[in-house]
């Protein structure tokens, strides 16, 4: 095995004392960079993913060009439902479109918990082939959605402000609702663990759509099947667990035992670290649309980021993807600044 050169993100997520916050950006492979638009010209979404050397080459991307201080798997949370069984595309200025979800408990027959290495193999590859690239530059994140966010999608059939078709299966047919969450997250545990065995060395589940739950079914719906996930993998690699929008529930998540815990810009760190608990990694949060301002702005906000989650057991990050229209400048420009700081020894924000 090679050993790591850049192992900050690692050092952090141990809660070792660090020189500075380990730096990189959700979504940070993306339609941001010209060289990801070049291959986004010459193959489809899904084949990009489905291709070990271009998911390899695009995830590598922002480690050259940016700087990060790890690199994120490129791939999809929707290659799971597709591996249980659903057809899944994804359509210019649409995005994700499911032309059969789930509706009713007759639907489930058509999805499956798939044998991982048969249907999702080509992630694993990637994977490898990934880690072989880098040779130990930056540590590699695998993930996955959350169950409930998964079960937006395949109820849904596509994106959505409201979701509030899956939130009516689920509140009108909660037990073949919870079926489904199941068959998901023991697809989803597989998944994850033989992402560690292929080379991930940090897993992140996605559950953007939490917030869109209250505090009580946000637990029904989300929390209890993540609960399943973070214990099944914790002995394996360190987890990261961003469920946007859900800083309501950063106490119970927390105690689901995830290394960290990626938090939004809805949020201060200081209420989030109240919340969380001294012991927990906080990841996050700045406003990826913030992205747009000037750089000598930009340079002074992730400061004032960085000094407000005091230096220690803090991974930079934005509170959500980067979006398409950010100068690719501007995304240095938050790298470098977090580069540039330099954490106090002791502090650590309560
Ligand atoms: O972070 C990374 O760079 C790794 C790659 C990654 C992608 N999607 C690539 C992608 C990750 C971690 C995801 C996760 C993902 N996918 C989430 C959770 C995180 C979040 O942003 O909330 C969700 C909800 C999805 C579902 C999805 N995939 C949507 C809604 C869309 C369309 C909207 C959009 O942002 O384009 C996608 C497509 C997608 N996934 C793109 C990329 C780079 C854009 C594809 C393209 O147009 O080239």
């Amino acid at each position: 095995m090679t050993t790591l050169k850049n192992d900050l993100l690692l050092r952090t997520l141990k809660g070792e004392s660090v020189e500075r916050p380990p730096v990189w950006m959700m979504r940070q492979a993306g339609r941001y960079l010209p060289q990801y638009m070049v291959l986004r010209e010459k193959f489809g979404f899904f084949e990009r993913c489905q291709t070990p050397e271009l998911a390899c080459e695009i995830t590598i991307q922002p480690i050259d060009i940016i700087g990060v201080d790890a690199a994120i798997l490129f791939s999809d949370i929707l290659v799971v439902p597709q591996a249980m069984g659903l057809e899944v595309q994804l359509i210019e200025s649409k995005g994700p479109v499911l032309p059969d979800p789930i509706k009713t408990i007759n639907d489930l027959s058509r999805v499956r918990v798939p044998d991982v290495d048969d249907t999702l193999n080509y992630v694993f590859d990637a994977i490898k082939l990934i880690k072989q690239e880098l040779n130990g530059r930056v540590p590699l994140i695998g993930f996955a959605g959350a169950p409930w966010t998964l079960l937006c999608y395949m109820v849904q059939g596509k994106g959505s402000k409201t979701f509030d078709e899956a939130k009516g299966f689920c509140y009108t047919q909660p037990e073949t609702a919870h079926k489904l969450l199941q068959m998901i997250t023991d697809t989803t545990i597989a998944y994850l663990k033989k992402q560690v065995m292929a080379g991930a060395d940090v897993v992140q589940v996605f559950d953007s759509w939490g917030g869109l739950l209250s505090p009580a079914d946000f637990e029904e719906f989300s929390l209890r099947y993540i609960r399943q996930i973070i214990s099944a993998l914790k002995e394996m690699a360190p987890t990261i667990l961003f469920a946007k929008g859900a800083w309501h529930s950063l106490e119970p998540m927390a105690a689901t035992g995830a290394t960290a815990l990626g938090i939004d810009w809805c949020i201060t760190p200081q209420v989030a670290r109240q919340l969380a608990g001294p012991g927990v990694v906080l990841q996050g949060n700045f406003d990826p649309a913030k992205l747009v301002s000037p750089i000598p702005v930009i340079k002074k906000e992730v400061k004032q980021m960085l000094a407000a989650f005091g230096g220690q057991r803090h991974i930079a990050n934005l509170g959500h993807g980067i979006l398409p229209n950010i100068p690719v400048d501007h995304a240095r420009a938050f790298v470098d600044t977090v580069k540039e700081f330099q954490s106090s020894r002791t502090t650590i924000a309560v």
